[in-house]
């Protein structure tokens, strides 16, 4: 019995580890993709050094510290199951596909809709994960006769698993290709859009304060590790603010090219800057 416990753990985690690899490539393959397109001409992908920089320092944190998390606090035990399930899905497959749909800013035609497939499997990953993690804990207080929702890191928990619903559902209403948007005025449209872009960036960072008011609990409390798991979070939560901000900077300059080759086909007569560039894209 004791055997084939630690085979599941060894293969689980192996799993795991195949998962973070695949998917920070994915998310570098769309980045890849974006600066292809911004340089037709040039097989070779060149990124704005300083983005490159955030993009690895970014790729590098998300591995390190959710697969630490997991790995060091899985015992075997169901609770254990919760950390892996939660860091795995918020600090890996989250943050990866938050950075997967900054790299798709700029990008057009298919090789955007690729990458905002990419961006959805990565967020669906990030979803499954959430769901299990939450189903383990809620049968864990139920199995151990606890009161639910009691400690703030498990209200903080509910709000952010409330808007990890609510904003891939926004995606799915904001996906063209899809075709549920274009029920709605044509008027609303950027603002559907810009509104899953901001509720997605605040469902990261809520679930990043989440995961820092977890870390100090006795149960998964570590002398050393505890500290450098809150810096390590709040490191990364900085890096990818930065790169949020340095993309929507690149936007506006992109968006003020792309509107100079494409007033023809826009009315832009009555539309904001942001409206315009949404319309385009
Ligand atoms: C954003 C990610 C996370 C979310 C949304 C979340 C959500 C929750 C929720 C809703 C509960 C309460 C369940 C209930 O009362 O029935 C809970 C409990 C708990 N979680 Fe998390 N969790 C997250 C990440 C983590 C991580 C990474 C750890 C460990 C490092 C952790 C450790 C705990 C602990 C120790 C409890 C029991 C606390 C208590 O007594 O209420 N959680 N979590």
């Amino acid at each position: 019995m004791m055997e084939h416990l630690v085979r599941v753990r060894q293969q689980c985690l192996n799993f795991c580890v195949q998962v973070a690899i695949s998917s920070s490539k994915m998310s570098h393959v769309s980045g890849d993709h974006s600066l292809n397109i911004n340089n037709v001409d040039n097989a070779t992908p060149k990124l704005p050094p300083i983005v490159a920089k955030l993009t690895l320092a970014i790729h590098v944190s998300t591995a390190v510290i959710s697969l630490s998390l997991a790995f060091l606090l899985f015992d075997s035990s169901l609770f254990s199951w919760h950390p892996l399930f939660m860091s795995i899905g918020y600090i890996l497959f989250m943050s990866e596909g938050v950075v997967s749909s900054i790299m798709f800013r700029h990008l057009d035609g298919p090789v955007r809709v690729r990458a905002i497939w990419t961006h959805a499997v990565m967020q669906a990953r990030a979803l499954i994960c959430v769901a299990l993690g939450f189903a383990v804990i809620y049968q864990n207080k139920i199995i151990g006769h606890k009161l639910h929702f009691k400690s703030t890191h498990s209200k903080f928990g509910v709000a952010t698993l409330l808007m990890t619903v609510l904003s891939p559902l926004m995606g799915v209403v904001s996906f063209k290709r899809l075709g549920i948007i274009t029920k709605f005025p044509e008027k609303w449209h950027s603002f559907i859009k810009f509104l899953h872009r901001r509720v997605g960036l605040i469902t990261w960072l809520l679930a990043m304060i989440t995961i820092q008011l977890a870390l100090p609990h006795p149960t998964v409390k570590r002398t050393l590790l505890t500290p450098l798991w809150q810096i390590g979070i709040t490191v990364l939560t900085f890096l990818l603010m930065m790169l949020s901000s340095r993309s929507q900077i690149k936007l506006k300059d992109d968006g003020d090219r792309k509107h100079s080759s494409r007033e023809v086909d826009l009315d832009s007569s009555n539309l904001t800057h942001h409206q315009q560039l949404s319309k385009a894209l």
